[in-house]
């Protein structure tokens, strides 16, 4: 059964507030719907074109548009006769120690198929072999097999292949950029994504094990890496060590669009999302509600497209078909999505993380707390103060701010929170 569709009220094909992150491949989220960011955009792409080889980090915080930006640079590069592929290479904390040489052997692979499909010869052949392997033992190599001395569990239903297969990956993937770059193209862009807060221990062990790869795997010709990462994490790994610090250029900050760069940002998803084209679109909601959610959200674009699809289908779900539908108005969103989120995150906390962020959300919605503070305020010790926090982050209530120097972090409400209370 096909289910009615209320974005057409607006004349919209679909939800112009989906949170997928934009891709050259995608007919829905395409990447023409990219708006400014044209300075970020430029420095990427300039020091990829400056050097045969180039390492880059971008670091922002969660849903500002990192993932997006490295997309658009990707399909640029590519315009400029660089390989890439649209594929997102995912790196987690464990993922950096065990599985960092393997991703990028695999990720180069997969661009140098992407961009070039008739790819064959000895060289495409060896990583083919190789890159198999390691997607059968679930994407890593073990380092041990690296001389770094690190061991590696070995899954017994996949024929363990022979030391000197795992020992020929550095040579491999620089065997593979050297057929790349005869092929005639300038250089392989990879893009490994979204490298998270990671504790004290294992952003230094992930810093150590990066710094054991750097020369076999990060400084070859042709090779140009982008990562991706909460500010945090950014700085913690690639920053912490000079010999890594030295190969990377300064982490790009990302700031928040401004305002009316976002207003743009739902313009052009309105007019790709137009039903009937001899009908003008209209949009969803007020100005003023994109304005003061974008407020409430600082930045945090992802999240603020949530609350609008979930607080406007939450509407749009009360009005009966073929009603003449106003936008959205400020009041009536704001009503329901704190009914709407109170109810969450009531029902994921739990009483006594709930009447903690009440108490918090009482000296104000936008304070910003640190570990001490919270002790002081909810009456509690240190320890359940911390596990509280881990509480209300994975619930998506609270955010940790970037460190400073050695000052203690910062906590603050995120827009969800701040919409329930
Ligand atoms: N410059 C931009 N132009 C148009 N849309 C954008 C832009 N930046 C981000 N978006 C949209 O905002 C949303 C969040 O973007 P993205 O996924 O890139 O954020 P992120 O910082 O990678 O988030 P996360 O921290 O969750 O990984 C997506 O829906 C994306 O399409
Ligand atoms: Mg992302």
């Amino acid at each position: 059964m096909a289910l009615p569709n209320l974005w057409a009220l607006y004349n919209l094909r679909s939800s112009p507030f989906f949170q997928a992150t934009l891709r050259a491949d995608s007919g829905v989220t395409p990447l023409r719907l990219f708006v400014g960011r044209q300075r970020e955009r430029q420095l990427l792409l300039t020091t990829i074109g400056s050097s045969v080889s180039s390492r880059q980090a971008v670091a922002g915080r969660p849903g500002i548009g990192k993932t997006t930006l490295v997309q658009t640079v990707k399909s640029d590069a590519q315009a400029a006769g660089y390989w890439s592929s649209d594929e997102i290479i995912p790196i987690s904390a464990e993922g950096v120690g065990e599985q960092l040489l393997g991703q990028l052997l695999s990720g180069v692979y997969d661009a140098v198929l992407a961009s070039h499909p008739t790819a064959k010869g000895p060289e495409v052949e060896a990583a083919q072999q190789l890159v198999r392997t390691i997607r059968l033992r679930g994407g890593g190599l073990t380092f041990s097999a690296f001389g770094l001395g690190i061991g590696g569990s070995q899954t017994e239903s996949v024929a363990t292949p022979s030391g000197a297969l795992l020992l020929d990956g550095p040579r491999v993937l620089r065997g593979l950029l050297s057929y790349a770059m005869a092929q005639g193209t300038r250089g392989i862009v990879l893009h490994l994504n979204n490298l998270e807060n990671l504790s004290e221990a294992d952003a230094v062990r992930a810093a150590d094990l990066l710094r054991g790869i750097r020369d076999q795997a990060l400084l070859h010709d042709g090779l140009h890496l982008i990562v991706v990462g909460t500010t945090d994490a950014v700085r913690t790994v690639v920053q912490s060590h000079t010999q890594i610090r030295s190969v990377f250029s300064n982490p790009l900050m990302l700031q928040p669009l401004e305002l009316d760069e976002v207003q743009m940002l739902l313009a052009h998803r309105y007019e790709v999302l137009q039903l009937d084209q001899a009908r003008p679109w209209r949009s969803p909601v007020e100005n003023s509600v994109v304005q003061r959610l974008y407020e409430l959200f600082r930045g945090d674009l992802r999240g603020m497209l949530k609350a609008l699809e979930d607080g406007i289908t939450a509407l749009l779900g009360l009005t009966s078909a073929g009603a003449e539908v106003a936008p959205v108005g400020l009041e009536d969103l704001l009503l329901t999505l704190r009914q709407r989120n109170q109810a969450e995150l009531q029902e994921q906390l739990g009483s006594t993380a709930w009447d903690r962020l009440l108490a918090w959300a009482q000296v104000g919605t936008a304070a910003l707390q640190t570990q001490a503070q919270l002790v002081d305020l909810w009456q509690i010790k240190q320890p359940s103060v911390s596990q509280t926090l881990q509480q209300l982050i994975e619930a998506g209530a609270v955010e940790a701010l970037p460190r400073r120097g050695r000052e203690p972090v910062q906590y603050l409400m995120t827009g969800t929170a701040r919409l329930a209370l």
